[in-house]
């Protein structure tokens, strides 16, 4: 299968400082791949640049065999990547439908985001500043999925969420790489039920990879894990 996000000898970083190194991930159509670490590893700049908002530092990043354009990240958006960022950034005063549709797209689209959240459904002219945290989080990825992303790129969704809501969410994520064919990028503090739904993972330690391997290894393995982020895996 050929890759639908494409990362190769990624430098990612800030001020032509790296903070990640020679970071290679490809992800296929459907397949869902986890990004684990300590606080501050380099989780969220890897995203940032695999979503056109930081130019790659070296390396590159491809969406479908093409560069992803950093000059003009709404162009990657309208390519199909989508980021989800770990602040919601959400309309609170505007209703539900309001927040899903701002992007203007068409009413079948809509009903097929919604599909996968019914909890939205029932609250859709309720202004999104009066959603729980849960129902939040699923309108933020609703809203990401109206725009028929090929790559989405989910930030720590758990933030702030109880952990069976957090397990709800995740479930539907997988659903949706399974029928869409989406292909996700999970960065996920909830290690352990990242690894219940994810199909591999890669593992960053202070920017370095020291990690890659099958969720299904590491779920039974979870010393594997362990060492990793204590720096210990090759
Ligand atoms: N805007 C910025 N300018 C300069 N350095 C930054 C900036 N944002 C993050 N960094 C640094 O880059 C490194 C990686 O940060 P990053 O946010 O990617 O980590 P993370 O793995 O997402 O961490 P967390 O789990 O806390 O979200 C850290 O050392 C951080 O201080
Ligand atoms: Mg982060």
């Amino acid at each position: 299968m050929t890759a639908i996000l494409s990362c190769a000898a990624l430098d990612a970083g800030y001020h032509r400082r790296p903070v990640v190194r020679n970071l290679n991930l490809d992800v296929n159509p459907g397949e869902i791949v986890a990004i684990l670490g300590s606080n501050g590893a380099g989780k969220t700049t890897s995203l940032l640049t695999m979503a056109g908002l930081l130019a790659p530092l070296g390396g590159s990043v491809l969406l479908d065999g093409k560069p992803v354009n950093h000059k003009r990240p709404f162009l990657s958006a309208r390519s199909g990547v989508q980021l989800v960022p770990d602040d919601k950034c959400l309309f609170t005063t505007l209703s539900v439908a309001d927040n899903i549709s701002f992007g203007r797209r068409g009413k079948a689209a809509v009903d097929e985001a919604l599909s996968y959240f019914p909890a939205l459904e029932k609250r859709i002219k309720l202004p999104a500043g009066v959603l729980s945290g849960g129902e939040q989080q699923m309108l933020v990825l609703a809203r990401a999925l109206v725009a028929e992303p090929k790559v989405m790129l989910i930030d720590e969704l758990s933030m702030g969420l109880a952990p069976v809501i957090v397990q709800e969410i995740l479930r539907v994520v997988r659903r949706i790489a399974d029928e869409k064919r989406t292909a996700v990028v999970l960065v996920e503090q909830h290690v352990h039920m990242a690894l219940q739904i994810a199909d591999r993972a890669t593992v960053l330690a202070h920017g370095d990879v020291v990690l890659e391997e099958s969720a299904e290894v590491l779920r039974a393995d979870p010393d594997l894990l362990r060492a990793s982020y204590l720096g210990r895996a090759a």
